[in-house]
């Protein structure tokens, strides 16, 4: 169905595998727009309850945006092109967890991307960066403001100044990844984690999802203000009454996300 990503469903699980692995599955626009596609299927699908996405080959998640569509470029250009970066906004607004099975190289786009996931996964062999400053460049899918919120100013400055690549077990050091898993058993893992989500009640679920991104995106009142709605409004759920009714049963919930 699409030309560079491969989308499989696995019970209530989907993969969506960059698929362009002899340009180490560099983001070009097709590329882009085939995720958007993909992620658009995947949110009207119910049911879908997490989704992995992770890159095609031994060697790479995604090295970056494709430079072959920076030659030349102008700046003009360059910003009219910016409506068709929407990959990363379209990925962190994605209602249902995602989780970031990190196979190799995780540069520059690639990098972004992951940070717009919510969990990052990273085999021992990744590398992770943000080396835009080698093409005299800066990130520009919000690079700059989302590794800065999850590692903090001084790190997310080191990396993007320097365009240092960082390995699995530092990333882990410094919180730009949750786990590192040992090559090979990278999508095992990646597996059984979005399993045990997938468990949860999909109302809950987005709930909880928003209910964290809003604290990088307001203050501390409107953040816990938006949490008390959201919160409330799991009680408007069936699956809230099982959740609660199961615990008291003694039994495992079945929720049917309503
Ligand atoms: N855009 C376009 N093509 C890319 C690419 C990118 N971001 N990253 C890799 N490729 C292509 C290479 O041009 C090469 O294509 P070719 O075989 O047609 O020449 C192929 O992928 C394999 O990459 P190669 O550089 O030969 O692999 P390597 O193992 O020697 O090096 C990297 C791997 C990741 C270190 C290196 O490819 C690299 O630095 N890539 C660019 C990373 C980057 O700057 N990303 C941010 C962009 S803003």
């Amino acid at each position: 169905m699409y030309e560079n990503v491969i989308l499989e469903r696995k019970d209530r699980v989907a993969v969506l595998t960059v698929n362009r692995p002899d340009k180490l599955n560099a983001l070009n626009l097709a590329t882009r727009n085939d995720i958007v596609a993909a992620l658009d299927e995947l949110r009207a699908d119910e049911s879908i309850r997490c989704v992995i996405i992770t890159g095609s080959g031994e060697k790479a998640f995604i090295a970056g945006a494709d430079i072959a569509e920076f030659a030349g470029r102008t700046a003009h250009q360059q910003r009219a092109t910016m409506q068709a970066m929407k990959v990363f906004t379209a990925m962190e607004e994605f209602p249902k967890p995602v989780i970031a099975a990190i196979n190799g190289f995780c540069l520059g786009g690639g990098c972004e991307l992951a940070l717009a996931c919510d969990i990052r996964l990273a085999s021992s062999t990744a590398r992770l960066g943000q080396p835009e400053i080698n093409l005299a460049i800066i990130p520009g899918g919000g690079g700059t403001q989302r590794l800065t919120r999850l590692v903090g100013e001084g790190k997310s400055m080191e990396l993007i100044l320097t365009g240092r690549q960082v390995k699995a077990d530092e990333a882990l050091a410094i919180g730009l990844v949750n786990e590192v898993v040992d090559a090979g058993k990278l999508m095992d893992r990646a597996m059984e984690l979005a399993a045990s989500i997938a468990e949860k009640s999909p109302i809950a679920l987005q709930a909880a999802k928003e209910a964290v991104k809003t604290a990088a995106r307001t203050n501390l009142r409107e953040g816990l203000d938006r949490e008390i709605d959201l919160f409330a409004l799991c009680f408007a759920s069936e699956d809230k009454e099982e959740g609660v009714t199961a615990f008291l049963e003694k039994r495992k919930p079945e929720f049917k996300g309503r």
